[in-house]
Formats: C-alpha cells, structure tokens, sequence
C-alpha cells in the first residue's frame, strides 16, 4: 500500500501531515511511504532526513497521488489533486464541509473516501486522533505568549527592595482546549488569571488550571456533545453587558469562542474596549472563523484607542515542527481504525470511522456536506 505526503498548498500552511520520526509507525502498517520532495522543509524536516527515516520523496506529486491508497494531508487536498485520485483511496486531513466544498466535490466524483480531523468523536477511544485538541494546545500557547510579547508590562508580581511591580491581569474567554492552555500558560508566567465560558463544566476546569471562573447571571445555554450553542441576540447582548468590567480591568484578553459549524460569536464590541488601559491586549484566536472581537483581522495587529488587537490565522502553522509532530501521530491513530493486517477496512460499524467519514468511496455520509452538496 502506498500513502502520499503532499507538500501544503494553502497559503501559510508551515505545518506538515508526516514527521521523519513517525515513518516507520507508517511503515509498520505496511505502507509504502512517499514524500513529496520540501513537504517538511517549514517544519524544519528535510528530504534526507525522510529518506534516513525510511520514506521516499518525489518530485512528481501527480503520479504519486493517482496511485495513493492513502493520501494524508493537514488542509484538504487541492481540488486538482483530488479529481486524480483512484477509486477508494482513502484521504486523511482537515475537511469541513462549506470551507472545502471544490475538494470534497472532486473526491466524491473519484469515489474515494475522506475521513475529517475536524469531525473526529470527541471520546476515549478516539483521545490519540483528536487533531483538534492537539492543534488547539499549539495554538493556545502560541498565542499566550505572543500576547504576552506585545503587552509593555510583566507578568508577574516582582517584590525587591528597588521596588515591586504589580501582576498582569489576563482573562479567557472561551474555555475550550486552547482556551485552558492560554490560562495555564498564563498562570506559569505568572499573572492573575480569570476565565469565562457558557458551559457550565467548564467551571471546574477553569479553576484545575489555577484561574478564576468568572460567573455571570445568565441563563445556561449548552448545545450537545460538550459543545457551546449559538446564542440568541437578546443573550448575547447580555453577555457583553456583564463582561464589559471584566475587560476594562484586564491587561490581556484572549478569545478563543467558537460554535461548531457556525461563525465565531461575536462577544466582545469596539464599545466594550473603551474601558481597556492603553498599551492593554487582546488576542482574537476565532479571528479567522469571524472573529469574537469587532474590528480583529486574520494575521494582523490593529490599534485601538491605544489597545492593540491581535488576530490570529492559522496559529498551530507558527509553530510548525511540534504541531506537525502532534498531527502526524494524530494521522497514525485515526490510521490506526483503518489499516487491519496491511489492507484498508472501512468499517461503518465503528463509530470513530462514521463519524470521521465525509465519503465513503464517493458516498456523502456527513449531514453537513449532504447539504452543502445539495443532497440534504
Ligand atoms: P471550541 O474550539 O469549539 O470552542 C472554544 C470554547 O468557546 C468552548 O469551550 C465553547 O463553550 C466556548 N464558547 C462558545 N460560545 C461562547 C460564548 N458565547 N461565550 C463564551 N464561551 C463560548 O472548543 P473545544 O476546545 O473544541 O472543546 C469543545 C468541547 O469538547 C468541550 O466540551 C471540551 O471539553 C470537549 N473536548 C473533549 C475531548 C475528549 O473528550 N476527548 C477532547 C477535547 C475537547
């Protein structure tokens, strides 16, 4: 069997689906492993250092993709790739429904089957292939300390007798995986830190990390699985009524909300920042998927009224070698559900392959993309 490594095509992808030290995991399930020649290069893993791991690099990604069983990528393959593919080829990457519909497309007409990181259950079993999860911690710390970096104020308490310095403040808003990473990274540099999040059960993980749950009075609103709902107008309003103190008394705030299938909620308005001490920050991590702050823009720093916005775009991408070596092992587990004694076994039956499953040999099986294809 052979499983294809293409180089990232999207723009500022740094990160890469296989890692010179997971080649003989791949090799051990009786793949074939072909690299295509710089896929590593911004993960700072070279073509010869692939080759001493064992794999093959080629500079010739078409013909290795027509011939893939496996192809294995961090964004969905490209369209043009993707209609090259052979019938029940199986491809592994991020792949959400409405963002990479030309691809999804393309696939399903090669009858080839996508299993999407992003759709991975989030249960024990499935713990070791959570992409989301270990792309989420990168992310967080990434964007703690870069916060942190712009901010022109220490973040710990510091008592000498030449004088004492008072701590940061930092609030969270958004308790998820990277929302918890950001506090406890936080908490490490040592600033006073406070974290907020609609669910509920994010309260006794907030406070596992060292920060203060804040708690507004609002009615609960918890959607399923373990995931945030979208709010309604009403709510929302609410909501940014009741944090707007917490945020003028912060020096760093750091978003990270986001519903599932939907944009970023909108939780914090430029009127909420007027408040905020000039030379404060704020890190917008859904900055990409919409932004929960107004006037945050993908991969920029903007200034307001003295306050500077940092909005984040593909943060893991920044720090490219460990977030490709946490995917490519995430890529072996989910491997790991389909390669039974060197053969490709798509069994429905297990409920880590359904749910991962967009396609199944050309065969919509994801609710989202039956209606994006028009098939709902
Ligand atoms: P996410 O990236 O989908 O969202 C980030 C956070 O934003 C969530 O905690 C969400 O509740 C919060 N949020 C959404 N709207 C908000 C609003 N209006 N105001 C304040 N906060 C808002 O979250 P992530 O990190 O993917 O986690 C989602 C769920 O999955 C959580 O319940 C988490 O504990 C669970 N999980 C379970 C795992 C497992 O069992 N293996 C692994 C990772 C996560």
């Amino acid at each position: 069997m052979q499983l294809v490594v293409p180089k990232e095509t999207r723009s500022g992808e740094r990160r890469v689906a296989a890692t010179p030290a997971n080649i003989s995991k791949l090799t051990k399930f009786g793949f074939e492993v072909v690299i295509e020649s710089d896929a590593g290069v911004s993960s700072l893993y070279s073509d010869e250092n692939y080759l001493e791991a064992g794999a093959k690099i080629t500079k010739d990604i078409a013909s290795a993709v027509k011939n893939a069983d496996v192809v294995a990528s961090v964004s969905i393959l490209s369209p043009e790739l993707s209609k090259i593919l052979k019938s029940g080829a199986v491809c592994l990457s991020f792949a959400q429904a409405k963002r990479d519909k030309e691809s999804i497309a393309a696939i399903k007409n090669a009858k080839a089957t996508l299993l999407s990181f992003d759709f991975v259950p989030r249960i024990s079993r499935a713990q070791s292939a959570d992409a989301l999860t270990s792309q989420a911690t990168v992310s967080g710390y990434h964007t703690m300390v870069t916060a942190a970096s712009l901010l022109p104020k220490m973040f710990p308490l510091v008592m000498t007798a030449s004088g004492t310095i008072r701590p940061s403040r930092v609030l969270v808003i958004g308790a998820g995986v990277a929302g918890l990473q950001v506090m406890a990274v936080a908490k490490k540099l040592g600033a006073i830190v406070s974290g907020y999040d609609v669910r509920t059960a994010s309260k006794d993980e907030v406070k596992s990390v060292g920060a203060t749950f804040i708690e507004l009075d609002l009615p609960v609103v918890e959607g399923s699985g373990g995931y945030a709902k979208e709010m309604d107008q009403e709510r929302t309003k609410l909501q940014q009524e009741l944090l707007t103190p917490h945020i003028s008394a912060t020096d760093v705030l750091v978003t990270t909300a986001a519903v599932p299938g939907r944009p970023a909620p909108r939780l914090v308005t430029a009127a909420m920042l007027k408040g905020m001490k000039v030379g404060s920050v704020i890190a917008d991590m859904a900055a990409e998927s919409g932004g929960n702050v107004e006037g945050s823009v993908p991969g920029e720093i903007v200034e307001l009224n003295g306050v500077k916005i940092w909005g984040g775009l593909n943060i893991a991408s920044a720090m490219a070698p460990d977030a490709s070596f946490l995917y490519s092992g995430n890529v072996i587990s989910l491997l790991s559900f389909i390669v039974k004694e060197e053969k490709i076994v798509i069994d429905q039956e297990d409920e880590v392959v359904s749910g991962s499953a967009l396609l199944i040999n050309g065969e919509v099986t994801n609710d989202f993309v039956k209606t994006e294809l028009g098939q709902g």
